[in-house]
């Protein structure tokens, strides 16, 4: 069956890895614009004080403009009927294990859900009425061992982690998707984003979570990996933004999101240390079991073209996101403490 898609008054969309910071932001964006917004929840997912309780707790759009459908990724009868029952013009795909040095661990799993499910993704969205609207999250991990500094659409793909070499399958089998069946499908190429709502085990939010804790004096020191490895780091609201951009353009296309301004963890841990006053060469301390077997080499984005034809801009500095995340976590970490009986 491939009929027109009904007309609807409201643009709907259906969003996987909707409890993720990413989803969040974009879910809490699409809502603000009169969206009707579906969510793919894996059954694991924590739902309970996740980054999207306080949209599930509001009566007046839980149920009403915001929907949440459980689903694992695997299951791609269950996926393909929820996507006939929401009827989205607009899909955002985000779901997927998304950590780089796991995927060294866990390499089978990494790929089959971020390869193999962006690929069956597609096949159901071929048999959906013409017009829907798909993102899939790629990133900047695809790059890997960059020759040329900073990268853009044109870059060739060297990913060095099993992680990147799933994203770079599922990047190019999106492009072929576009280009072989006509489907308006957009490969957002993120670069390293950033907020509050960022998971633990990534290395910013390591840092000020624990820089928190080591002036709470909960924690004494900060245990990281390869402290000179240069990423791009933009703010993850800002992102979320570039996703929805893409798919209101006219035609479908692939699109570097980035500051284009490098820094390295380093650069981070002195910037966190620095909101809260302490020197950070006292607590800094390498652990080798966060060294990955194989590192991109300098990461860092030119997002020109999302700038010139979609009208894009990061809005905050490296140093503005490492203070309200550090300071975030002060606020919630003083919450969390008082909470607790002594
Ligand atoms: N996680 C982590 N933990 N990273 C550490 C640590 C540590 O203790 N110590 C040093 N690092 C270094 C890593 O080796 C890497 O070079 C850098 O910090 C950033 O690591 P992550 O924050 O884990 O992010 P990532 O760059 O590997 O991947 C993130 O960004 C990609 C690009 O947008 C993830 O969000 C990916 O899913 C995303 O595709």
């Amino acid at each position: 069956m491939n009929t027109q898609r009904p007309h609807s008054d409201k643009p709907i969309a259906l969003i996987t890895g909707v409890t993720g910071q990413d989803g969040s932001y974009l879910t809490e964006l699409l809502l603000s614009k009169g969206y009707e917004v579906h969510g793919v929840v894996r059954r694991s997912s924590n739902l309970t004080r996740s980054r999207i309780d306080r949209l599930r707790a509001d009566t007046s759009l839980y149920g009403k403009s915001f929907f949440l459908h459980y689903c694992n990724l695997l299951d791609i009868t269950t996926l393909r009927r929820i996507c006939r029952k929401a009827n989205p013009t607009e899909m955002y795909h985000l779901a997927g294990q998304s950590h780089v040095g796991l995927s060294f661990e866990i390499p089978e799993s990494t790929c089959e859900e971020v390869a193999m499910s962006t690929l069956r993704l597609l096949e159901i969205c071929r048999d959906e009425p013409p017009g829907l609207r798909i993102y899939h999250a790629s990133t900047s991990e695809i790059f890997g061992r960059v020759d040329k500094s900073p990268q853009d659409e044109e870059t060739p793909f060297r990913p060095t982690s099993p992680y990147g070499c799933a994203k770079a399958f599922a990047t190019q089998i999106a492009q072929a998707y576009r280009e072989a069946h006509g489907m308006f499908v957009c490969n957002g190429i993120l670069y390293n984003h950033e907020s509050p709502r960022r998971g633990e085990n990534f290395v910013t939010r390591k840092i000020t979570r624990r820089v928190a804790e080591i002036k709470l004096g909960f924690a004494k020191e900060l245990a990281l990996g390869n402290v000179r490895a240069h990423r791009d780091w933009g703010y993850a609201p800002d992102y979320v933004e570039a996703m929805w951009r893409m798919l209101q353009a006219e035609q479908a296309g692939d699109y570097v999101v980035a500051t284009g301004v490098a820094h390295t963890v380093l650069d981070f841990v002195q910037a966190a240390f620095a909101v809260v006053g302490l020197p950070w060469d006292r607590y800094l301390v390498t652990n080798q079991s966060f060294i990955r077997a194989a590192e991109p080499r300098c990461l860092v984005g030119d997002a020109s073209k999302i700038k010139r034809e979609l009208g894009w801009h990061p809005t905050k500095s490296f140093s503005q996101i490492v203070r309200e995340m550090v300071e975030a976590d002060m606020e919630a970490l003083a919450k969390e403490k008082s909470r607790k009986p002594e």
